[in-house]
């Protein structure tokens, strides 16, 4: 194998509690790295605009019921069913920037009270990403944030729980970022680890899978 074939986009992961952030800062990532002329698009899951995306979506909205494990293992599939585009983004060399991934899916879950390890299990061989980045928020200051929309998971006693998970969650290579400092001051050091992990994979990174 030679190096310049092994160049690639960067899987970039926000992860983080309802209200910390993620989405805003995830679109000004992209016309960040746009305005430096990468190859970049901008992800996100739940993908409601799939079959199963649309099924998370009515449950999300309370207009449907299903069991945890149920739900859970649409999440899982809801990333399956785009595991393969992902992989030819990035081996052409356009850098993905995901709002939540498999975190949220293990964290939201096992936060009802749902085996951590049952919750991982059906992620095990999807891509792993390049950067984590955890936009740290205490629970509370989330909801004063207000803007909570009313779906399933969005109220202060569920994001608690939460949070506790993405505590056991964390590992090392997560790069956590204060979420509750000015909009500008989070997004001048997301911008800073993001290049960082862009230029790493350029110059040739294997992809390797979940979870390790
Ligand atoms: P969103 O607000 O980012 O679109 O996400 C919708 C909700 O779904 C949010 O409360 C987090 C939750 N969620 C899970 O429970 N499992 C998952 O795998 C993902 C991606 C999100």
């Amino acid at each position: 194998n030679n190096h310049k074939s092994d160049s690639r986009g960067a899987l970039i992961v926000l992860e983080g509690l309802d209200r910390s952030g993620k989405t805003s800062q995830s679109s000004r990532l992209l016309s960040y790295l746009e305005g430096l002329g990468h190859s970049v698009e901008s992800w996100r899951f739940p993908d409601r605009n799939t079959g199963v995306g649309q099924m998370i979506s009515s449950y999300l909205a309370n207009e449907s019921q299903l069991d945890d494990h149920t739900i859970h293992l649409l999440f899982s599939a809801n990333r399956w069913e785009k595991r393969s585009l992902m992989e030819t983004k990035l081996r052409s060399g356009t850098t993905l920037i995901v709002d939540r991934y498999s975190f949220s899916g293990v964290a939201f879950s096992s936060a009802k009270g749902l085996d951590i390890e049952w919750c991982k299990a059906p992620e095990i061989g999807l891509l792993a990403p390049d950067l984590v980045l955890y936009l740290d928020i205490p629970p509370e200051k989330a909801a004063e944030r207000g803007g909570y929309g009313g779906e399933r998971y969005e109220q202060l006693e569920f994001q608690r729980k939460v949070a506790h998970s993405y505590q056991i969650l964390r590992d090392g290579s997560w790069k956590t970022v204060n979420a509750w400092l000015p909009f500008d001051d989070v997004e001048k050091q997301l911008r800073e680890m993001v290049l960082d992990s862009v230029t790493t994979c350029q110059k040739g990174k294997s992809l390797s899978k979940l979870w390790s």
